[in-house]
């Protein structure tokens, strides 16, 4: 088979990225443009200002990808986008950008499911693996256990009731006075705190599920927070952020090791943003080695937001011929078990 070569676009939330990915697996570029810069003074990402800035780095971003790997427009195999989930305006620059550009080299057009890309980035960074497998996906706006059942077959079997793990993470840094993102803040001064220091609560919910909820541990660690304020002493940062990342790993590592035995899955992996969290690698890598099972997670560029994901996603799409009209619209609130 001669090489095929995909070129991903994704811009579902405050990163404008552009990847070529040769055979699903091999990066030839990846250009992340952040946008964090700009939604710092707002504390979280501002929609309308998202979109705007898609709107003028797309174009110089695609640029760049293709100069990175040195291969020309027509060279590309077919166009992948993320079409959802997503913020709506933002999502449409991305595959409106994806349209025009499979309409001008005459190639397919390929939507991608942004969950799908986050799991997927494993498929980049550990060549070996093959469906199936059990993972973790926690990132800004998902918390979900999946069973990866084959390429593009998902079951989800446990999820967030309110909060996505990143959400808290975010909250609770801005609480703090940590800033935004809150993750890597919290991750970085956690290690200066003691994580046994608060014993924060961890929802379980009836037997047998293994869905999470971490509106309780936040809104406990935010009446800790003002107990202080109000007694005007000094807030102990460090040791709340410590046991406060604690009680939310405990709780995805436990469920996700029960999701891998009771599936009889062998390899366990992380995926999307929190899947940086230092905690997390460890305690995953911990849990799983007791119990006979692989651990795996991304390097921490492949963990958030990227563009190469979403073409290796292209990638499995294009050699099954799962191709998209080029009148595909954005799905802000696209499901994993329902893609096409
Ligand atoms: O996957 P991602 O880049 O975007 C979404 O699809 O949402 O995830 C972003 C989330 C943010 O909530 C950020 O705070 C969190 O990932 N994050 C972390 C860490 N690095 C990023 N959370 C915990 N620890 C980290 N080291
Ligand atoms: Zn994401």
């Amino acid at each position: 088979m001669s090489d095929i070569i995909i070129i991903g676009i994704e811009s579902s939330c405050d990163e404008t990225s552009v990847a070529v990915v040769k055979n699903g697996r091999e990066i030839l570029s990846n250009v992340i443009s952040s946008q964090v810069d700009l939604h710092i003074e707002y504390g979280g990402v501002v929609p309308e200002i998202a979109s705007r800035r898609h709107v003028e780095l797309i174009i110089p971003v695609i640029d760049q990808a293709l100069k990175d790997a040195d291969i020309k427009a027509e060279q590309i195999d077919g166009v992948a986008a993320t079409y959802g989930p997503g913020l709506a305006g933002a999502l449409l620059v991305g595959l409106s950008s994806a349209k025009a550009l499979a309409f001008s080299i005459d190639k397919p057009l390929i939507g991608v499911h942004h969950i799908e890309g986050h799991i997927s980035a494993n498929y980049i960074e550990h060549k070996w693996l093959e469906p199936p497998f059990t993972c973790l996906v926690v990132s800004g706006g998902h918390s979900h256990i999946v069973n990866v059942l084959d390429y593009g077959k998902f079951k989800i079997i446990g999820r967030t009731r309110d909060d996505a793990a990143g959400e808290a993470f975010d909250k609770i840094s801005r609480a703090l006075g940590l800033g935004y993102p809150g993750g890597p803040a919290i991750d970085k001064i956690s290690k200066l705190g003691n994580n046994n220091a608060y014993n924060f609560p961890k929802v379980k919910f009836e037997q047998g599920s293994l869905d999470f909820s971490f509106s309780g541990p936040k809104t406990a660690v935010l009446n800790q927070i003002n107990l202080f304020q109000q007694k005007a002493t000094e807030i102990p940062v460090a040791d709340i952020a410590a046991s406060f990342q604690k009680s939310i790993v405990d709780i995805l590592v436990d469920n996700t090791i029960k999701a891998a035995l009771e599936s009889k899955n062998k390899v366990v992996a992380l995926a999307g943003g929190v899947a940086c969290n230092s905690h997390l690698r460890e305690r995953i890598a911990k849990e799983c080695e007791k119990n006979d099972l692989k651990a795996i997670y991304p390097s921490p560029v492949l963990c958030t937001d990227n563009a190469a994901m979403i073409a290796c996603v292209g990638f499995y799409k294009y050699i099954s011929g799962k191709f998209s009209e080029l009148n595909l619209n954005s799905q802000p609130g696209l499901s994993l078990e329902n893609i096409e």
